[in-house]
């Protein structure tokens, strides 16, 4: 019988660790699902795979306000403990790790910082200055703390996978990232805990965002050019979608493709619907 107690949850780093020492030492694997909690479907995809891999699953619940910017939502960012260990019952996670920032920053901002380098600068980095930085360096303290044989992320944030990955490269991490393809609802918008920000007029609005990756899809073949002239027909009619970019990047770089480039590229995707942000990404096969 599945066991649907919620999770155990660890708020310190202390006694995540001597959980943790005691699960590797019978042999277990680890697996962790880094997140900011406000847990949905996507998320619980991530752990069914961690679930996969791993013997042992952590879910982290931190809301990381490094990766936030001044005028951004660190505080309205919707935080439900209670009911984000309601979500994982059932699910096979072995505890929740929920630090306060005191224990994830007892000195308050931290000295040592990763930097995430030029391409930690496009894209996301250039409309939410420092964000990345602040991503890589929770992400390598959890890493430190939990020492994971794998780390498991989603698709939808492309380019926080791509610098995850070259960070662990970088840095010589004993970590294996994998990567769980985005989950959409019915109407196709990819979740995300940003969507309950959207009321029922601009949750509709939202559709144009993935329904621009499908027509950037369907003119895969025809190259960047056609690519482009899809995806911004489809928001050009979409009167509350305020485009922050459309780009189509080389997967291994995450550099913009040149005119001719031929093979996977992926397309990105940042919008504001009302005073929502939401990004969307799709894997692109240029012929
Ligand atoms: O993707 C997220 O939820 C966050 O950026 C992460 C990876 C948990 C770091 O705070």
């Amino acid at each position: 019988m599945t066991d649907t107690t919620p999770p155990a949850v660890e708020t310190t780093i202390a006694g995540l660790r001597s959980r943790l020492d005691a699960a590797r030492a019978a042999g277990s694997t680890v697996a962790l699902v880094p997140t900011m909690g406000s847990l949905h479907d996507g998320h619980l995809a991530l752990v069914e795979h961690a679930r996969e891999v791993a013997d042992v699953v952590i879910v982290s619940v931190f809301v990381n306000p490094m990766q936030f910017g001044p005028a951004e939502d660190f505080d309205r960012y919707p935080r439900d403990l209670t009911a984000d260990r309601d979500a994982l019952a059932g699910h096979g996670v072995t505890a929740v790790f929920a630090p306060a920032v005191d224990e994830m920053y007892p000195s308050g901002p931290v000295q040592t910082r990763v930097s995430a380098g030029a391409v930690g600068g496009l894209y996301e980095g250039r409309s939410r200055a420092g964000h990345f930085d602040g991503v890589l360096t929770v992400v390598a303290k959890l890493l430190g703390i939990v020492q994971p044989h794998i780390a498991v992320f989603g698709e939808k944030d492309a380019q926080q996978v791509f610098l995850v990955q070259r960070m662990v490269r970088d840095l010589d991490i004993r970590t294996r990232i994998e990567v769980v393809e985005t989950v959409r609802a019915h109407d196709g918008l990819a979740l995300s805990s940003r969507n309950a920000y959207l009321d029922e007029r601009h949750r509709r609005a939202a559709r144009a965002i993935p329904q621009a990756l499908e027509a950037a899809q369907s003119a895969a073949d025809r190259g960047i050019d056609a690519i482009v002239a899809a995806a911004q027909g489809v928001l050009m009619g979409a009167s509350e979608v305020e485009l922050d970019y459309f780009a189509v990047v080389r997967p291994d770089t995450f550099q913009s493709v040149d005119d001719d480039h031929r093979g996977p590229a992926r397309a990105l995707i940042a919008a504001r619907v009302g005073t929502t942000r939401l990004i969307d990404t799709e894997l692109l096969h240029l012929g």
